[in-house]
């Protein structure tokens, strides 16, 4: 496949098992977290990498920090285990004159999708997710999230449990203009 046969093909995996990205791969993912475009070199962003126990803590905050009814409860408990890894990113929003909060938003933003490629790329599946989880104040703190910063996403990673199928291609007529 070509670079660019890549990208027109990029999707997310929703259904996850093992293997997680080993040493190695880990290692590559996350370097490509950090080679995202960033305005002034803030690198506004941290990566939290969840595996093994640390899904059981995760599942455990998710649960003490939700205020669901029992029902949803046992879904609750579930979510981290949908893939044998977690990478929580996550903004470390810093002062500065000329370089906004919103773009050191967009900036951790990217990092989410650059991982996501990385995982693709070295025949892991991975998925964004976020849901009210990520905007609670409890599972921020659990995290050691500051209040102030943002959750950005849990990208879920793990090797793919079925061949992909390509899904079309969006319509793209109403979303581009062009000055001519
Ligand atoms: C910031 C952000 C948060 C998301 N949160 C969720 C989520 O909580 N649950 C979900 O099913 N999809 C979520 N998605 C969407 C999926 O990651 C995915 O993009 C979507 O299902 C479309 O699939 P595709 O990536 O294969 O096009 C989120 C995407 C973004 C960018």
């Amino acid at each position: 496949m070509t670079n660019i046969e890549f990208l027109l093909q990029r999707q997310s995996t929703s259904l996850l098992s093992e293997p997680a990205p080993n040493s190695a791969d880990l290692d590559n993912i996350l370097a490509a977290g950090m080679r995202v475009p960033d305005h002034g070199a803030l690198k506004p962003w941290h990566f939290t990498v969840i595996t093994g126990q640390g899904l059981v803590r995760l599942s455990e905050l998710f649960v003490s920090s939700s205020d669901a009814d029992t029902a949803n409860i046992e879904k609750i408990t579930k979510m981290p285990f949908r893939a044998p890894m977690i990478i929580v990113v996550s903004t470390v929003l810093k002062a500065h004159a000329k370089i906004p909060k919103q773009e050191q938003l967009i900036t951790s933003g990217c990092c989410a999708h650059a991982m996501q490629m990385a995982c693709v790329a070295l025949g892991y599946g991975a998925m964004w997710r976020t849901g009210d989880l990520a905007y609670n104040a409890k599972v921020k703190q659990g995290l050691g999230i500051e209040q102030h910063d943002q959750l950005v996403g849990f990208l879920y990673i793990g090797t793919p449990t079925r061949a992909a199928v390509v899904k079309p291609t969006k319509v793209i007529e109403s979303s581009v203009s062009y000055w001519q």
